[in-house]
């Protein structure tokens, strides 16, 4: 198809005299145990990262946000918090996370962290004591814990479901030796939820904000930040379907108005620091977007990740109007749509993009599950990257995905070690595919994460040919071609640009042109045929190679200057 005129209509305003940092920021997630191992135990740690900085700061972006390393039993890989203002000696120490800290600030790199307020570990000391307390104490009172259901009080409270499969509710043997309360955790058995309701854990909470702020991180990424508030009465409740049209907040878990407040608290504490501006991220979960857009009014989240992009299929419609309603959603609040395709709790999208486009992405894929295809998957990988860091507003990137790293698809079971996979008796294999050992050098033990060769989770053997070393200064490479994107962006100010969606292509071709600090086009073409760029357009970046004749290819991306 040829076009020479590109009509358009516009989606998204750029006139914000506010450029903050944050509003079109390239941040990467490091999930720790996975990034680098400095120490050689098999697991990656903070001094590992630290020495890998370098290689952040040439891929050009403005921050990291790190996944928990506070000390934990690491039943949830760390997401799973008993101590919140320390590391745990997997990871380093506090000493340690001070060094990367200032090695990171002094190459320009703002360090996020993540908290994780909706429950803490059961080896968490108030939980201990909460056991040790007994009913009716007010140790109990900082957690959920009731009295069962039947004569014996056998039955759990209610019928709510863990996240990760089986009964939400586990029943405690009093200090007395026999069976007794129960408590609630919407997750893994060794998460109990807090009470939300107790002032001890919102003052906690500030005080915990307050200890990373002082010591200088640049915000939070808030773990399932919908979660917090719970219905008082805990009503039974019988969960959503696959595709559930209903509102999150019809559960008497998720999204509940009570969780605003206590963000309003925190934005509060954030902004009383600067230098640079202190930030908060929502992983939140939520239906219908405008819900989701509560979290971002001005008093509450600086971001929210868009997982209804991450969640969209590829299809060119359904892209556009993710876009389009997430702009229209956020900038209603004058927020900043916060974009981002992986990370450590779904499958990659180099992966997930390789799967057949419309059932919804399985929770981990395991070798006698339908395989994706490797090369659809990337290419449309690249396509969908290019398209996101094209949009205004900040991105997330999860690491190892600047190498175009496909989820590990055949970890045999005895290796895995996520909580859903033990917890479904094995029907979701859970995230382990996605948290593989980053490969750094193709020909060293471990692909260079881990001198001794040891990793907590094997590499795949297509790992080899991924290493950053094999990659790094070769033209066409991933790595090259994120680094080239996240240059573009930045001197071309697309995070902060304006957006017009154009309208001349034809159903299959998803097109904007961003007003950043010059019009670019940024386009997909994800229909069969080749289209054509407008006349006199230049092509900046491309995430596949063009036809002979300079049109775009199927599953291809384009940034062209007009
Ligand atoms: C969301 C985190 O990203 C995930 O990894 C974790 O298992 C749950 N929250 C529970 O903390």
């Amino acid at each position: 198809m040829t076009v020479t005129v590109l009509d358009s209509r516009p989606i998204h305003a750029r006139d914000r005299a506010d450029a903050s940092w944050w509003r079109h920021a390239v941040i990467y997630q490091i999930y720790p145990r996975s990034f680098a191992d400095g120490d050689g135990n098999g697991i990656g740690d903070l001094p590992g990262a630290r020495s890998r900085l370098p290689y952040l700061k040439a891929l050009g972006v403005d921050a990291i946000w790190f996944s928990p390393f506070y000390r934990s039993p690491q039943a949830d890989a760390g997401y799973d918090v008993a101590d919140y203002r320390d590391v745990d000696s997997l990871f380093g120490t506090l000493a340690d996370f001070e060094d990367l800290l200032s090695d990171a600030n002094a190459l320009g790199l703002k360090v996020i962290v993540d908290l994780v307020p909706n429950h803490t570990s059961d080896e968490h000391a108030w939980f201990q004591a909460a056991l040790a307390a007994g009913p009716g104490s007010p140790e109990r009172e900082r957690y959920l814990f009731r009295d069962g259901k039947g004569a014996a009080g056998q039955t759990p409270p209610n019928n709510w479901k863990s996240v990760f499969g089986g009964p939400a509710w586990t029943r405690v043997i009093e200090p007395d030796g026999t069976p007794g309360q129960w408590y609630l955790h919407l997750f893994d058995v060794k998460q109990p939820d807090l009470n939300w309701e107790h002032p001890q854990v919102r003052a906690e909470f500030l005080d915990i904000i307050d200890f990373w702020l002082a010591r200088g991180v640049a915000g939070f990424r808030v773990d399932v930040a919908n979660a917090l508030v719970k219905d008082q009465q805990l009503p039974d409740w019988d969960g959503f379907v696959d595709d559930d049209p209903r509102p999150t907040s019809d559960s008497p878990m998720w999204d509940k108005d009570g969780v605003h407040e206590i963000y309003r608290s925190w934005r509060a504490l954030l902004n009383s620091y600067d230098n640079p501006e202190r930030i908060m991220c929502a992983e939140s979960w939520v239906n219908p977007p405008e819900r989701g857009a509560l979290y971002l009014r001005e008093d509450e989240f600086h971001q929210a990740f868009n997982f209804d992009f991450l969640e969209c299929a590829w299809r060119a419609r359904d892209l556009r109007d993710v876009i389009a309603k997430s702009l229209h959603v956020n900038d209603a609040v004058d927020a900043t749509t916060t974009w981002v395709l992986s990370n450590h709790d779904v499958v990659r999208h180099t992966s997930r993009l390789g799967l057949p486009v419309g059932p919804r992405r399985p929770n981990g894929i395991g070798a006698d599950d339908p395989q994706p295809d490797a090369r659809l998957g990337l290419r449309r990988a690249k396509a969908a990257t290019l398209l996101m860091l094209g949009l205004p507003g900040s991105a997330y990137i999860y690491q190892g995905e600047e190498l175009g790293l496909p989820d590990h698809t055949a970890l045999p079971g005895e290796v895995r070690q996520d909580p859903t996979f033990m917890r479904t008796e094995g029907k979701e294999k859970g995230r382990d595919g996605c948290r593989i050992p980053l490969p750094w050098n193709a020909t060293q033990p471990a692909l260079g994460f881990s001198a001794t060769g040891r990793t907590w989770l094997p590499q795949p053997p297509e790992y080899a040919a991924l290493a950053a070393d094999a990659q790094e200064d070769v033209a066409g490479s991933t790595l090259e071609f994120y680094r080239a994107a996240i240059g573009l962006r930045r001197d071309r100010a697309l995070g902060l640009g304006s957006l017009a969606e154009v309208t001349s292509y034809g159903a299959d071709v998803v097109a904007y042109v961003n007003g950043g600090a010059a019009d670019t086009l940024v386009l997909v073409n994800l229909g069969a045929d080749s289209v054509s760029l407008p006349d006199g357009a230049q092509v900046l970046l491309s995430s596949d190679a063009l036809s002979p004749d300079g049109s775009v290819p199927t599953d291809t991306a384009v940034w062209a200057r007009l």
